[in-house]
C-alpha cells in the first residue's frame, strides 16, 4: 500500500480509498504523510492569535451557528482598540501571525474597519506581525484595498467542492452562489494574497467520493493553505434535523485525519491548519493532526466574555486556561509528538514563496 502512495501520483480513485481504509492501512498513510511533512516543512508549528472580530453575519448557512436567522445569538463587534491591544499582546508573545476572523458583511462601516486596523497593526509592529483575515466573500476592490493595508493571507473556505452538496447546505439565489465562492477565490490569488480555503469534513449528504473531488480542487487551484474540520452540529441551524445521518464524531474525526493526510502528500509544502473543530472533537485533536502533516495551530485569542457569542457549532471550547498557560500545554504537548512551536515566526507559506514570490 505505501508503494502506492510513494510510487505514483495520486488519483482521485487512489484518494477515495486510502479515505476508506481502515488498520494497517490507514496507519500506513499516517506514518508517510508524517514523514513528507517532516521532508517539507519541517517539525515546526506555526501560531496564529485567532481573533474573533465580530459574529455579525449576513449569511444564513443551513449548518452554522452564527447564521444571519439565529435570533439566540448575541451579536457582537470588538472595538477597534481591543483589537489592537490584541495584536500586540499576539505580537509581544511570539505568535509571529494573527487571523481576523468574521461573520460576513460587506458593508462600508466594516471593510473602512478592517482596512484601519490592518494599517495600525503593520505600523506599530514595524510589519512584523502576519496577517490572516477571514471576513468572507468581497469585492475585487475591497480585497485589493485589504491587500494594500498589509493583509498577507486569506481564508475563504470553500466548504464542498460539489456544487450539488453546496446547494443543499445554503439558501438559493446570488448571496449564497457556489461560482460566486469559486470567483472570489480566483480574485484573492490574483490579487497576491497567500490564499487558503477548506471544507468541513462529515457532512449530512457528503459521500467520501465528494471529499477525494475535494482535495482534487484544493490541488487544481493550487492553495497555499488549508484549514478543515470536522462538521459538528449545532441545534440552533437548519442541519440539525438530519443529524441522524451523521457518522459518529470518532468516526468524523478520523476522516478529518485522513484528509489532512492526504492533502500533505498531495501538497507537501502548503500550511495546514489543525482546526479548533478538531480539538473539539477530540482530546488533543490538533496535536494528532499535527502529528498526521498539519504545522498551523490557531489559539483563540478574543476577550473570554465574546468567546460564548461565536459558537458556529456546539462544545466549542471556550478555553478554561489564559493564553499563557494554553501556550505551554501546547508546547508540552507538542514536544510529545517531536514538535516545537515556530515563536516570532510569520509562518508564511512556503508554497507561495515558491510560485508567486
Ligand atoms: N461545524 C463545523 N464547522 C463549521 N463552520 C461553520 N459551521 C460549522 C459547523 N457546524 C466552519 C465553516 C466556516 C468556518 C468559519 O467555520 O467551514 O467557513
Amino acid at each position: 500500500m505505501i508503494k502506492t502512495i510513494q510510487d505514483y501520483p495520486l488519483s482521485r480513485g487512489d484518494i477515495a480509498e486510502l479515505l476508506s481504509s481502515t488498520g494497517e492501512k490507514e496507519q500506513a498513510l499516517f506514518d508517510y504523510s508524517y514523514k513528507i511533512k517532516l521532508q517539507n516543512v519541517g517539525n515546526e508549528v506555526f501560531l496564529r492569535g485567532l481573533i474573533e472580530l465580530s459574529n455579525v453575519c449576513e449569511k444564513d448557512c443551513y449548518y452554522c451557528g452564527i447564521r444571519r436567522s439565529n435570533n439566540s445569538v448575541n451579536r457582537y463587534n470588538l472595538k477597534h482598540e481591543e483589537v489592537i491591544d490584541l495584536v500586540k499582546l499576539a505580537f509581544k508573545k511570539g505568535y509571529g501571525s494573527v487571523a481576523i476572523q468574521s461573520g460576513e458583511t460587506s458593508s462600508k462601516t466594516f471593510t473602512d474597519k478592517i482596512d484601519k486596523i490592518l494599517r495600525e497593526s503593520k505600523k506599530i509592529t514595524n510589519n512584523g506581525i502576519g496577517i490572516t483575515l477571514s471576513c468572507g466573500e468581497q469585492s475585487g476592490d475591497t480585497y485589493r484595498r485589504w491587500f494594500e493595508s498589509g493583509a498577507d493571507r486569506y481564508l475563504l473556505r470553500i466548504e464542498t467542492s460539489s456544487e450539488e452538496l453546496y446547494k443543499k447546505l445554503h439558501p438559493q439565489g446570488e448571496s449564497h452562489s457556489f461560482t460566486k465562492r469559486v470567483k472570489a477565490l480566483e480574485l484573492l490569488r490574483k490579487t497576491g494574497y497567500q490564499v487558503g480555503t477548506g471544507v468541513m469534513i462529515g457532512l449530512p449528504f457528503q459521500t467520501i467520493d465528494m471529499l477525494a473531488d475535494d482535495l482534487v480542487f484544493m490541488r487544481d487551484i493550487n492553495i497555499d493553505m488549508c484549514g478543515m474540520g470536522p462538521y459538528i452540529e449545532h441545534h440552533q441551524t437548519p442541519l440539525y434535523k438530519y443529524r441522524e445521518l451523521l457518522e459518529p464524531a470518532s468516526v468524523r474525526f478520523t476522516l478529518a485525519l485522513k484528509m489532512i493526510s492526504l492533502l500533505r502528500i498531495l501538497m507537501p509544502d502548503i500550511n495546514i491548519a489543525a482546526t479548533t473543530a478538531m480539538q473539539t472533537l477530540e482530546h488533543k485533536g490538533r496535536e494528532k493532526a499535527v502529528a498526521v502533516g498539519a504545522n498551523v495551530i490557531m489559539p483563540n485569542i478574543t476577550p473570554c466574555n465574546y468567546r460564548k457569542e461565536y459558537l458556529l457549532y456546539e462544545n466549542k471550547p471556550l478555553n478554561a486556561l489564559n493564553d499563557e498557560d494554553e501556550l505551554d500545554s501546547l508546547e508540552k504537548s507538542l514536544e510529545t509528538i517531536r514538535h516545537k512551536i515556530g515563536y516570532f515566526k510569520q509562518g508564511n507559506s512556503k508554497h507561495y514563496s515558491k510560485n508567486y514570490k
